[in-house]
This record gives structure tokens, sequence and C-alpha cells, in this order.
């Protein structure tokens, strides 16, 4: 957890997953190409033994780990997942489409260094099915946020933001898939960011 100062280490990335994965391929892609400057992905973790995202990670080399819940407390279920990412050296912990909220043990073990993206302009529409809040409530603007996770639900300091301009016609297909498009630029972008702050990692030179 501490970075070794002067340290030419590049920045470890943990990214925690439930589901498809895309948001989780926009970050592996982005510090391949170096967008996310001096960083690695240190290893991806799902809480769902049969998420899609982990075919994906697995596709690109990385190191991935299963911890499901199973019946524990999400204390307790935490302190496996913050035991492996701590292992690992994780600096930032990326949650992309993790379907839990957070325990403050977890918060903890990684202050200030745990992000979420969520596909609405918060603090408009957090929770479930964030597309589809905009369009009942006749939002014309929807969009992504990136942001410092705590213990509420979408909640915490927000780091960047995306607008995306509702369409009369849209339905919540058609507008997920142009949120979607902006969430896997806006969370490249906020990791560089994210990183470039925190002290002693090499990406804030
Ligand atoms: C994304 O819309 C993200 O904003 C939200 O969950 C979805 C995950 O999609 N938190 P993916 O797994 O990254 O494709």
């Amino acid at each position: 957890m501490s970075p070794d100062p002067g340290a030419s280490q590049p920045a470890r990335i943990g990214i925690l997953i439930s589901g498809r994965g895309s948001n989780m391929v926009a970050l592996i892609d982005a510090v391949r190409d170096q967008r996310i400057p001096k960083a690695q992905v240190a290893v991806v973790i799902s809480d769902q033994p049969n998420a899609a995202g982990l075919v994906k990670a697995k596709e690109q080399d990385l190191e991935t780990l299963v911890i499901e819940r199973r019946g524990r407390t999400r204390a307790e279920h935490d302190r496996e997942v913050v035991a492996a990412l701590q292992a690992r050296h994780v600096d930032l912990v990326c949650l992309a489409g993790y379907m839990r909220i957070l325990s403050g043990e977890f918060l903890d073990a990684f202050p200030g260094r745990v992000l979420n993206i969520h596909p609405s302009l918060l603090p408009s529409f957090p929770g479930l099915d964030a597309q589809q809040q905009a369009l009942e409530d006749g939002a014309k603007t929807a969009g992504c946020t990136v942001h410092l996770v705590d213990e509420t639900l979408d909640g915490g300091p927000i780091i960047a933001q995306r607008v995306v301009t509702v369409h009369d016609d849209d339905t919540v297909e058609s507008l997920s898939a142009r949120i979607l498009v902006e969430e896997h630029k806006l969370y490249p972008e906020a990791v560089t960011l994210v990183l470039k702050k925190i002290p002693g990692l090499t990406a804030d030179t």
C-alpha cells in the first residue's frame, strides 16, 4: 500500500467486476497503450464465477480470482478481497460493474483509492437501472460519472463526468449504448487523474 518514494514501479491497479467487464477491458486497453501512463493491472477479481469479464481478462493473460460471498457477511467477504488486493500490492482499486456496496473496513484499507463508474450524471439517478430512471424522469441529458467510493450507494466525491444527450426516440438500450461509449473513454481519463494525485506513484512524475 505504501509505494516506495522515487521508485520506478508502475502503479498497480486491481479491478473488481461482477459481469460483462467492458469497462475493465477499457482500462486494460488504456494501460496497455499507456493512455494510463506507468500503470499495470495487477489482478481482476470477480464475486461471480460466471462473469463474462473473467474470460476477457484471462485472454489478456491477467491474473483472475473468483471470491464469492457464499453466505458470509459483507465484512467477511470484503476481508478476503482486501487480503487478495494487498497481497498483490494494489495501489488503486477500480470497481467496474462490481455489484456490491463496500464495507467501511474495505474503504479504510484503501483510503481515497477506490473508484467506481456509474451510468448517470450523479448525484442524479444512483442505483440500479440508471438509464431507465433518466428516461422515466424525462431528463434531456444523461451521462456517466467516475467517483471515489464511500459506504453509500453510488456516493462519494465526483472525479469526472461525461454528458450524453437524450434523444426523443431513445430506448433504454440505445441510451445505454451511447453512455457506454463515453464510459469507456471516461474511466481511463479519471484513473489517470487520480494516479497523478497519489503521492509516490510513478504516474505523478
Ligand atoms: C456500466 O454501465 C457501469 O457504469 C455500471 O455497470 C455497468 C458495467 O458494465 N456500474 P461492464 O461490466 O463494465 O460492461
